[in-house]
């Protein structure tokens, strides 16, 4: 059966991507739906590369959730010592710890393309968002049978479920901010 996918931490935080590929760069897609003293959950977080400024936006009355199934990453997650970031090893289909409608917005970068049950997560995304609350959701473009590969068709059927406030793409990949 396959599995989820892990990536070592090293691979998703290191000064190259950084460099590369800043963490500013897909922030500056939702930076303005982002509010101080917003609740954020950052589903699929790794290691936290994007923590620090998502951190930042939400400021000290906020609070950013940190959930992804890799021991590993959560460990990185907590030895970057935000005081407003509470990280737990969990999935994005079982986030049972929060509540309906408890956050105001959901930070889910290149995860659901390496997740088995895509209708899980969306429907567990969207059950923590408040009404109106936005999300910015990324997927690499996926085919074939690989079960955690995410179509175009399903990529469609993954926004359809919201209200589209601005989408894109690239070669590799698709992103939305969309709102509940
Ligand atoms: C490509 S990485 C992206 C990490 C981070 N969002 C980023 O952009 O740096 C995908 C992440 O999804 C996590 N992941 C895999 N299965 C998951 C699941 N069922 N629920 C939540 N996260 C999952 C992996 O452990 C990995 O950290």
């Amino acid at each position: 059966m396959v599995q989820d996918r892990r990536i070592p931490p090293f691979v998703l935080d290191n000064p190259i991507r950084r460099a590369f590929s800043p963490p500013t760069r897909i922030v500056s897609r939702f930076r303005d739906s982002v509010k101080p003293g917003m609740v954020v959950l950052d589903v699929g977080s790794g290691p936290g590369f994007f923590l620090p400024l998502l951190s930042r936006l939400v400021g000290e009355k906020g609070k950013v959730w940190a959930v992804d199934p890799d021991p590993r990453a959560i460990e990185k997650v907590k030895r970057k010592g935000l005081s407003n970031v509470e990280a737990r090893v969990g999935s994005a289909s079982s986030l049972s710890f929060l509540e309906d409608g408890s956050v105001d917005f959901v930070f889910s970068n290149l995860v659901i393309c390496c997740l088995v049950d895509h209708k899980g997560a969306i429907s567990e995304m969207r059950r923590v968002m408040k009404p109106g609350a936005r999300a910015y959701v990324s997927s690499r473009k996926g085919r074939g049978r690989d079960p955690r590969a995410v179509t175009e068709e399903e990529w469609r059927e993954i926004l359809s479920t919201f209200k589209v406030i601005e989408s894109g793409s690239s070669f590799m990949e698709w992103w939305a901010l969309v709102e509940k």
